[in-house]
């Protein structure tokens, strides 16, 4: 594989700012907050042209300029691809809107957008020499790991909630991977795995507890702004449990900046959470800078089902920063909007991808999104990895 030149200057406490050196191993920073990696955005602006990027492939491993792995024999793929832009005319009709397009981010390894961030963590683990890697999951993220862990011969150590859909854990055990199931939510399945830390010499890729999940799914945001001809949609919604992907994308919009690829525009951001689960639409709308825990958490879709998300404050910074705006939907318009875009437009959405359909046409209706704007949804895994609902037989 071609070599790339490479630009991390050091990462940065998204707290406090504070610098670490890069080419280091770190988790969060000293003061337990998500580390964010810095840029010598000016040496990739030399770098790489639009047009240069145009023509390369090798799905968001095309982006090396703008990611952290600095040897290309430390690159991990399975055959990554660009995920398509699908368009949703009926619907759009219906609703008296003029678009809305979704990204469908079922069509990467693993069937979800996890691939993107558990590709890059496990690039740099194994730039890193380390050997064990363990992670609370919902399902997708375990998949992933386990996934690209395997490709690159390190062992991983999986905990999964008890209700986790039976053909994640199956995947993710298939895939070699110690998988345990764990009676409570993410965050008791996140303590397993900071209580073997120590004991069990692991290292914890827990979402944000890491510094280069989120640089993957920053790829999100490239890849997008990309498709669109290096614009971008004047809103984006968002599935939103530990939010990597909407952080993420803010991150990689002030990065395309910096090196010329886009103008100071910006989408409103909105965080779509399910009603049984939702600490950030409940911070957003009381103006807190943190969210509190949500209690007896649940909803149909697994993927947000974050009671507590370590990362919180960056959500709620860049949604706001955005003028965007968090919103709830309950699991009966979440089973509806799955059904609707199924059945009128062939498009099979995960959950939390329909939750976000769910959602835009609830602010279409309360008018916080106009029928003009360009609306991007994002599908963040295939509805083939969920429990579908029974057929209806004639
Ligand atoms: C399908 C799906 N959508 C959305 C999410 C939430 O993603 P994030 O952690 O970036 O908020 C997840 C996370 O597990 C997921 O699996």
């Amino acid at each position: 594989m071609q070599e790339y030149q490479t630009f991390v200057t050091h990462l940065e406490c998204s707290a406090t700012g504070k610098r670490y050196e890069a080419d280091r191993v770190h988790g969060l920073s000293e003061a337990g907050k998500p580390l964010l990696v810095r840029y010598e955005l000016e040496g990739v602006r030399r770098a790489v042209r639009r047009e240069a990027l145009a023509a390369r492939g090798g799905g968001f491993w095309k982006y090396r300029e703008f990611l952290p792995v600095r040897r290309s024999a430390d690159v991990v793929s399975l055959g990554e691809e660009l995920t398509p832009l699908v368009e949703l005319p009926v619907l759009a009709a219906r609703a008296g809107a003029k678009s809305v397009v979704v990204k469908d981010e079922g069509r990467l390894p693993t069937g979800s957008f996890k691939a993107r961030g558990l590709a890059l963590a496990v690039a740099m683990a194994k730039a890193f020499g380390i050997g064990k890697l363990a992670m609370p999951t919902n399902g997708n993220a375990g998949a992933a790991l386990a996934a690209y862990a395997a490709r690159a011969g390190i062992e991983t150590f999986v905990f999964c909630p008890a209700d986790t859909p039976e053909i994640n854990v199956r995947e993710i055990a298939l895939a070699g991977a110690h998988v345990t199931l764990v009676d409570g939510l993410i965050n008791d399945c996140g303590k397993r795995v900071a209580e073997g830390r120590e004991r069990m010499g692991w290292f914890d890729v827990s979402t944000l507890k890491e510094p280069y999940r989120i640089e993957g799914k920053k790829t999100m945001g490239i890849e997008l702004a990309e498709q669109l001809g290096w614009t971008l949609p004047d809103v984006i919604f968002y599935p939103t449990g530990g939010g990597t992907g909407l952080i993420g994308m803010w991150k990689a919009f002030a990065e395309l900046e910096a090196v010329g690829f886009i103008g100071a525009a910006r989408p409103r951001m909105v965080a779509v959470q399910a009603a049984g689960c939702a600490p950030i639409v409940r911070a957003f709308e009381c103006g807190a800078e943190h969210a509190a825990p949500w209690q007896d958490a649940h909803t149909i879709a697994a993927g947000i089902r974050v009671p507590a998300a370590i990362g919180d404050f960056l959500i709620l910074r860049a949604v706001r920063k955005s003028g965007g705006f968090a919103i709830a939907v309950d699991d009966a318009a979440i089973q509806s909007a799955l059904a609707e875009v199924a059945r009128d437009e062939g498009l099979l959405l995960c959950p939390e991808g329909a939750a976000t359909y769910a959602a835009w046409r609830a602010a279409l209706a309360d008018g916080r999104v106009g029928g003009h704007e360009k609306v991007l949804l994002f599908n963040c895994a295939t509805g083939l990895k969920y429990p579908l609902p029974p057929a209806l037989l004639t």
